[in-house]
């Protein structure tokens, strides 16, 4: 005895396919006199991973901005107030962030000096700033 079981074999093209690879690649906006001449290429640091809070965003954050961004600083009373510890400072400063629009980011342009009580740290273009970007359009990582 041998019956026939034939599967049913539903051919379902189940293909769902994400359009939205959501990949934004520099387009710096920048309104304030872009002079954007080098489009980020690599500089140098060598890896393709990109920049973590913890060793790269970080220590520049400790050493430009925790002066004043700390409790019983000039900017200890804003809302970016630094401790020196990574897990929470690393909170504080990505709130701070648009990995959409990386130049745009509050972040980055009070530390380069738009609109900033603190004055310009980290100028547009010095490495500082490039780091610093280049850790916002990776992502803002920890
Ligand atoms: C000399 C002191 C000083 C230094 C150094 C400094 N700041 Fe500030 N910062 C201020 C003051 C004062 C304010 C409050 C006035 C204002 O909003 O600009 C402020 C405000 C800010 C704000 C707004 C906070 C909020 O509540 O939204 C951000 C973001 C910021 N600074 C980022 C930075 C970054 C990033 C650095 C380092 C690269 C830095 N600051 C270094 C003095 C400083």
């Amino acid at each position: 005895m041998s019956s026939r079981l034939r599967p049913l074999v539903a051919l379902l093209p189940l293909l769902f396919i994400q359009g939205c690879a959501d990949f934004h690649r520099g387009d710096p906006t920048a309104d304030a006199g872009t002079p954007s001449g080098g489009d980020g290429g690599g500089a140098g640091d060598g890896g393709g991973d990109a920049p973590s809070f913890a060793t790269d965003a970080h220590p520049l954050l400790l050493s430009g901005c925790q002066s004043c961004h700390r409790a019983g600083g000039a900017a200890g009373n804003t809302g970016f107030v630094l401790t020196g510890d990574a897990d929470g400072d690393f909170q504080a400063a990505s709130a701070l962030t648009d990995t959409a629009a990386p130049a745009g980011s509050r972040l980055l342009r009070k530390a380069s000096g738009a609109g900033h009580g603190g004055g310009a740290i980290y100028a547009d273009g010095t490495p500082e700033y490039q780091t610093l970007l280049a850790w916002i359009a990776g992502g803002a990582q920890p």
